[in-house]
């Protein structure tokens, strides 16, 4: 493995920089961008493209072939949902690699879901998990570990372990949000199998803090640089990443939906599959994936109980 301290131009105080800013890999610095790293490492810009780019030679960043993609994709994770019908429906369970947004309305779902999955990453590989830790960015603050011991009952894990492997992150604003994102990047480097980032939600501190019309280009520029950590964490270490987002009521809508998403096209082309979830009767809820690279869209219907989420 190539140190920091090898490439040209980088000594050990600007070594010792990059570390502190999150970039302690030639692989993150080559996937960043001039800017970034200058804001964030606090070095000349000039310095950083130069950086930047012997660390794009050393990781032989280039065209790759369709196999070599391939190749990639084999190495790609799935963690079950707790429902074999949500699993079929999204292509066997939520992917590393990808970013995956469930949107609906309040009550539908979508922190469950999330909950559900913090404990099923670390299941083994055999039982429908990766074996690993998560993250889970609360922006909402209503993730519960009680939920967590309720839904671990159903499995044969180890209350504490379970427990010590969800890293919990409050985010107060979306700057927190974005910053907690980033030392995600630390946490890995430190040697924590992170394998799950949930961000929940997404998009309710950006709603809020950026209101009215001439506040939503720089909304949607935050968001997009936001949405691009996550995609880079998802890429760089074969981690999932799984996002929750609320729907804003369209009064307009004649035909169709009566409700859209938030977060408009830069999520919309973020995002690798996006679920929409609809509240049914009885405790089912109704899931549709209306947007993946290459699954059909559909329907499945699963349901909410004390264990969790099943079938
Ligand atoms: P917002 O965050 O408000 O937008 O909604 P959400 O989509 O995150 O909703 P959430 O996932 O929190 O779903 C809440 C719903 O899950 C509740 O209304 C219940 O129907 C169901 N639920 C939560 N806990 C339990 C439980 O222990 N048992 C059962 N049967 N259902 C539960
Ligand atoms: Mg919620």
């Amino acid at each position: 493995m190539v140190e920091l301290e090898d490439l040209p131009n980088v000594g050990e105080k600007t070594a010792q920089k990059l570390r502190e800013a999150g970039f302690a890999d030639t692989m993150r610095l080559a996937t960043t961008t001039a800017k970034e790293l200058s804001v964030k490492a606090e070095i000349g810009e000039g310095v950083a493209e130069k950086v930047i780019e012997a660390a794009r030679k050393t990781e032989q960043i280039d065209f790759e072939t369709a196999f070599d993609v391939m190749e990639r994709r084999r190495n790609v994770g799935r963690i079950t949902s707790g429902s074999t019908a949500l699993n079929e429906l999204i292509g066997g369970g939520i992917e590393t690699q990808a970013i995956t947004e469930v949107f609906g309305e309040f009550g539908s779902g979508k922190s469950q879901i999330a909950h559900e999955l913090a404990v099923t990453v670390q299941l083994p590989i055999e039982k429908g998990g990766l074996d690993g830790e998560c993250v889970f960015i609360d922006t909402e603050n209503t993730f519960r570990p009680e939920r967590i011991k309720q839904i671990l009952d159903s499995f044969e894990l180890d209350e504490e372990e379970v427990l010590q492997k969800i890293h919990i992150a409050r985010a107060y604003n979306s700057s927190h949000q974005i910053l907690m994102a980033d030392k995600v990047n630390e946490l890995i480097q430190s040697g924590t199998n992170i394998r799950l980032v949930i961000v929940d939600s997404l998009t309710a501190h950006f709603r809020a803090e950026y209101v009215g019309r001439e506040s939503l280009a720089s909304r949607q520029q935050k968001l997009n640089q936001h949405l691009h950590t996550l995609q880079n964490i998802a890429n760089t270490y074969n981690i999932a990443v799984f996002v929750t987002n609320q729907v804003q009521a369209r009064p307009d809508a004649f035909f169709g939906s009566p409700t859209k998403a938030i977060g408009g096209h830069v999520l919309g082309h973020a995002a690798t599959y996006r679920i929409w979830l609809k509240k049914g009767l009885a405790g089912k809820r109704i899931a549709r994936l209306v947007d993946s690279p290459h699954l059909p869209e559909g329907e499945c219907v699963f349901k909410i109980v004390t264990e969790g989420i099943t079938d």
